[in-house]
This record gives C-alpha cells, sequence and structure tokens, in this order.
C-alpha cells in the first residue's frame, strides 16, 4: 500500500502546477549591470574534454584527479618535483580563447565542436570582510559547471538567461582560480533541441562578473505603470537584516515611494503616477533615472513608463493603437565569423537598421532571450520587442522536466527584463506542431507568464495552413494567447508562385490581433540579373512586394517581423554556391551589404 502511496505522491510532486515563487532563482541580483563589479571579460585559457573525463571516468565513476581540470592545483610546479603523480590537462599552459564569445568561432579546430570545453581564469580580489561575494554570468551556452578555487560553487542549463551563484566562501583574498565547464551538447530534453536553425555558439557567450554586496543586499526591484495610471513594483532584499527595513524608490525628479519590507525580505509600493511623468514610447523612448535604497545598498534603472493592451483586434500602446514595423533578430554581430559577441556596439550597429534604415519600431528577438544590452538598447532607441525562450519545433512535449526547464528559463527571462519598457511580448513557442501535448505544455508556459508577468502580452509564432486559396490558423492554443501570430513562407516554400502569393486570402478571427511573426526568401547578396531564380536579389524583392500586397488584404493584420534583417550561420543550409553554412533569408547580408528587398521593406514601413 505504501509502494502505491508514493508512486502517486510522486506523480503529483512531477505533474503538480510550478508556481512562480518556486521558479525563482536563489539569487537575481536584477540590474547588476548597475553595480560596481569586476568584469572577467578577457583572455581565459581552455581544455577541450571531448570524452568529459573531467566530470566523470568511464561506468560512470568519478572523474581521476589527473583529469579533473577544476582542480586548485599548479600542474607545472607539481611536475617540477617529480614524483609519481601525474597529469593530462594544465589549464595554466593552455591555449587562449577570448570571453564572451562562442568557441567555434575562436579557432578552427572548434568550429563545429560540439561537447565539453573547460575554461580558466585567475583574478585578484579582496577577502569579502563582511560582505559578499557573487558571479554573475548573462549566458553560457548549454549547460555550465563552476568551481572557484577548486570547489564547485554551482551548475546551471540554459543558453540565454543569466545565473548568478555566491562564492563568499569560497573566494580568497589574492589570486583566485576560476574554472568553467561548459558543455553545448543539446539532446532530446534540451530547450531547445539538437533539432535547430542557427550554429551551435557554444560557450561563455555574455559577460562574466564577480559582484560584491553588502550582508544585507537589493537582490531583485521592479517597477511598473499600470492601465489604471498608478506605479508599482517591489523591492526584495537578501541577507541577515532582510526584514522590517525601510525602503524608497526615487523615480528621477519627480517623486519617491517608501515601503516596509516584511518577513520574507519583500516590499511592495504603489503610488499616483507623478505629474508630469513622460510615457515611453518608440517616438519618444524617455526613460527615468530609478533609485532603490535600503539602508547601506542601493541599485540603480532606468526605466520606461508606458502601458500595453489588447482592445478587440487593436493593440494599444498607452492607449494608443500601434502597428508594429518590424523584423527578426538572431543574437549574431556583423562580420564573416560572428561569436555572438554581442558587444553594446555590435548591437547597435543591428539595431540602428532597424530603426533607421528600415524605419522600424520592432524587433523580434528570435528564438531565445538576447543579450541584457540589446534589451536595454531598444528601450534607449526606441524599438518594442518580442522576447520568446527556445521552445522552438520539437522538444519532449510530455516529460515534465523538461517543462519546469521552459517554466525555469522564463522566469529568469522575466526577472531579468521585466523593468524593460521596451518589451511588449512574451511568445510561449515557435512553429511547434499542434498536438495535445503540446498544447498542454504551452497553455502551462502562457499560465507561468500571467503569472509572473500580467502586464505583458502574450503571442506564440503559429504555423499556418494553406489550402492554395487562402490561409488560416487551426491552432487551439490561440485560446491562450493575447496576440495571434503566424510564420508564412508561401512563394518560397512550396508551389504558390508569387502572383498567387498576393492574392492568398487569410481566414483568421475578426476579433483578435494578428503579427505575421515570420515570412522570407533566401537570396545571395549579389547574385542579381539571373531572371528570377530563387536565392537572386530580384527574386527576393519581389517576394516582398508580392507578400507585403497580401499583408495588405489581411484587415486585422497589426504588424510583421520578416524573417530577417541578417544573413545568420546555420548548419542546416550547406548549398556550395549560395550557402555555405548560411541561411540567407536577411535582407542585409551577414557583412551589412543591403539587399534589394531592404528597400522595398524600407519604403513600404515608410507609408505606414
Ligand atoms: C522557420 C523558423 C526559422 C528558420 C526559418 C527558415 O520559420 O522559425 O528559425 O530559420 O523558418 O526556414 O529559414
Amino acid at each position: 500500500m505504501k509502494t502505491l502511496a508514493a508512486f502517486w505522491i510522486l506523480v503529483a510532486t512531477l505533474f503538480a502546477p510550478v508556481l512562480a515563487q518556486d521558479l525563482r532563482p536563489p539569487f537575481l541580483l536584477t540590474g547588476a549591470l548597475s553595480r560596481d563589479s569586476q568584469d572577467l571579460s578577457g583572455q581565459w585559457t581552455y581544455s577541450k574534454d571531448l570524452y568529459r573525463t573531467g566530470l566523470t571516468d568511464i561506468n560512470g565513476w568519478v572523474a581521476k584527479s589527473r583529469m579533473q581540470r577544476y582542480r586548485d592545483i599548479d600542474v607545472a610546479a607539481s611536475e617540477a618535483k617529480g614524483g609519481a603523480d601525474f597529469f593530462e590537462f594544465d589549464l595554466d599552459r593552455g591555449p587562449t580563447i577570448n570571453v564572451p564569445g562562442a568557441w567555434n568561432a575562436a579557432a578552427a579546430e572548434l568550429r563545429y565542436y560540439d561537447g565539453l570545453i573547460w575554461f580558466q581564469r585567475k583574478f585578484r580580489a579582496e577577502a569579502p570582510a563582511g560582505k559578499r561575494a557573487f558571479l554573475r554570468f548573462e549566458a553560457v551556452n548549454y549547460r555550465a559547471y563552476v568551481y572557484l578555487n577548486g570547489k564547485e560553487v554551482g551548475r546551471h542549463e540554459g543558453g540565454f538567461t543569466p545565473f548568478v551563484l555566491e562564492v563568499t566562501e569560497a573566494l580568497r583574498a589574492g589570486e583566485n582560480r576560476l574554472v568553467v565547464g561548459v558543455d553545448s551538447t543539446h539532446d532530446a530534453q534540451s530547450i531547445p533541441t539538437f533539432i535547430t536553425d542557427w550554429d551551435l555558439y557554444g560557450g561563455i557567450t555574455r559577460p562574466v562578473r564577480l559582484i560584491t554586496t553588502p550582508a544585507t543586499f537589493i537582490d531583485d526591484a521592479h517597477i511598473g505603470l499600470r492601465p489604471d495610471g498608478r506605479i508599482t513594483g517591489e523591492v526584495r532584499l537578501q541577507g541577515p537584516q532582510a526584514a522590517n527595513q525601510a525602503v524608497s524608490v526615487a523615480i528621477g525628479a519627480l517623486g519617491t515611494a517608501r515601503a516596509v519590507t516584511g518577513a520574507d525580505g519583500r516590499a511592495v509600493f504603489d503610488l499616483a503616477a507623478p505629474k508630469g511623468l513622460e510615457r515611453w514610447s518608440p517616438d519618444k523612448p524617455t526613460l527615468y533615472d530609478i533609485r532603490f535604497s535600503v539602508a547601506g545598498d542601493t541599485l540603480r534603472d532606468r526605466v520606461g513608463f508606458r502601458t500595453i493592451a489588447v482592445k478587440g483586434n487593436q493593440i494599444l500602446l498607452n492607449g494608443k493603437p500601434l502597428w508594429l514595423r518590424g523584423i527578426s533578430l538572431h543574437e549574431e554581430e556583423f562580420g564573416p565569423n560572428p561569436a555572438r559577441n554581442m558587444s553594446e556596439q555590435a548591437s547597435r550597429a543591428l539595431l540602428h537598421e532597424i530603426k533607421h534604415g528600415l524605419n522600424g519600431n520592432y524587433v523580434r528577438l528570435s528564438h531565445y532571450p538576447h543579450s541584457e544590452t540589446t534589451v536595454r538598447l531598444a528601450d534607449e532607441m526606441g524599438l518594442l520587442v518580442w522576447s520568446e525562450i527556445p521552445v522552438y519545433w520539437t522538444v519532449d512535449w510530455d516529460n515534465p522536466a523538461v517543462l519546469r526547464k521552459a517554466l525555469a528559463m522564463q522566469a529568469e527571462t522575466i526577472y531579468r527584463d521585466r523593468n524593460r519598457a521596451a518589451v511588449i511580448l512574451w511568445s510561449v513557442g515557435n512553429e511547434t506542431p499542434v498536438s495535445p501535448s503540446r498544447t498542454r505544455f504551452h497553455s502551462a508556459m502562457a499560465d507561468n507568464v500571467r503569472q509572473l508577468d500580467p502586464s505583458r502580452l502574450i503571442s506564440a509564432a503559429l504555423l499556418v495552413k494553406h489550402d492554395g486559396e487562402g490561409s488560416s490558423i487551426q491552432d487551439p492554443l490561440v485560446d491562450k494567447l493575447d496576440v495571434l501570430a503566424v510564420n508564412t513562407y508561401a512563394g518560397w516554400y512550396g508551389s504558390d508562385t508569387l502572383d498567387a502569393v498576393a492574392k492568398l486570402k487569410w481566414k483568421v478571427p475578426a476579433d483578435r490581433p494578428l503579427i505575421l511573426s515570420e515570412f522570407g526568401a533566401d537570396a545571395l547578396a549579389g547574385y542579381r540579373n539571373d531572371g528570377m531564380k530563387k536565392f537572386t536579389e530580384e527574386y527576393q524583392a519581389e517576394y516582398y512586394r508580392k507578400t507585403l500586397a497580401m499583408a495588405e488584404n489581411i484587415p486585422t493584420l497589426r504588424g510583421m517581423s520578416p524573417w530577417i534583417l541578417k544573413d545568420f550561420r546555420s548548419p542546416r543550409r550547406e548549398h556550395p554556391v549560395f550557402q555555405n553554412g548560411w541561411n540567407r533569408k536577411g535582407i542585409l547580408s551577414e557583412t551589412g551589404m543591403r539587399k534589394q528587398a531592404f528597400g522595398v521593406l524600407a519604403d513600404y514601413y515608410g507609408n505606414k
């Protein structure tokens, strides 16, 4: 009887609705970019470990010490003494690599390496002396195993969201040895799985910082404008003095709110929007200096205040109908050999083409959370953002552990970006084939978003049914979405002629806003004057003209994010003349050369 009870308890635990508070990571250090920190970017050494000997030995036994890359030892000094001990690695004398950045772009031997590599960075620090010390990784793709001075300090799964590890105990005065095992392997239970249409990009792909805080500090702080015109938010303290603390929130020079933390270290505040508060919008992206203060700690942020809502088949920004003039974007800098090293300069170059080249006001940051740098630039430049986690194509829909990963990834994204006015849409999936278990999975994701952030809209890039006569959405998930979105490729994939595309009729709900989340065609930049063959710039430009003509016939269309701003690396695309490992649907080449279609879209948006 006991066994049966234990079984049902296990089932209930596995399928119990995962509550938002369960998904909050132990530490967030929201707004860490504004804190004093030691940036550990730069030259790290690395040691390949394709057979994962640094983690486990044969038969899954504990790794042999001579292969444990994370050990806090000076291998050369040990060898100089002679004796029986020997090692089969040495991170002190390893080759170097630039962090942040994916290893695939760093060395020919790593171009298609997919597996485990160990990285090391030595750095000097002071003893914490009553403060607390944390390592914050902005992103490691895909799994991270983190050791400081030979001690494991934490692990993380997920290639696109930040994580924070406390190292107060492991940090020492003087020289410290940080070793990070990075495993880029994806499998049927990862998110995304091993099936994607973008490059491997394994590595420490965003900055790593050492951050010290007071013993009691502000771990998370949120502020936003509600539809009723009030400003609300919360501050969460961590530490021995977190309870019953006076907290203040200054909104530029416009006003200050005060509150007191409860026993859980959480304080909520709610005040009427100060007079003179300017709403944030793409045309006027006003940001205010926000200062969250508590005895001993201050956290600063720059925040825009706006409202976003759906009313019938309209999307309303600050109460006015909005039309999203956008484009999709992968996180990949301009250049012939991108390393997904999205510096502010690299990101600004891409977003500038959208805002000023295309007359755009919107960007779909696909298919995963992009760097915080990019989202903050969207705030500053005035670009609205669609944000998504890589629940893409196929995922192990029936696996509760996989669902929990997706919900945790959503939470990590929302906690990082919920102060960003630019973000208006959380998407719960991309082109996932309809099935009961897939719809249950996405519905749980939609419920999770609603719980974590009721202020923003929910969407998903759905598959569309083309029957020659017309296009329709046949997907039960629509009932969980505020904004419908579809990826449509008639005229590129399939047999529709471009003339037929322009005449396609869309049968979509009249009472819901619709976005064309993707449409696109490949073109090799410079391949011109060869009739209207596919892969010519002329074909891509005409494809855009006809698809935009089709778009004009969709009465509930409220925006679009064509696929895609820039050619991007993908091992799926190997035509030796036109592709060579690049998906050529960009309207810019990988080096930023404008194709003819760029002008077609820019003119269309210019007249919107
Ligand atoms: C799909 C998918 C993209 C992919 C694109 C393509 O819609 O969402 O990730 O790159 O099609 O086929 O180029």
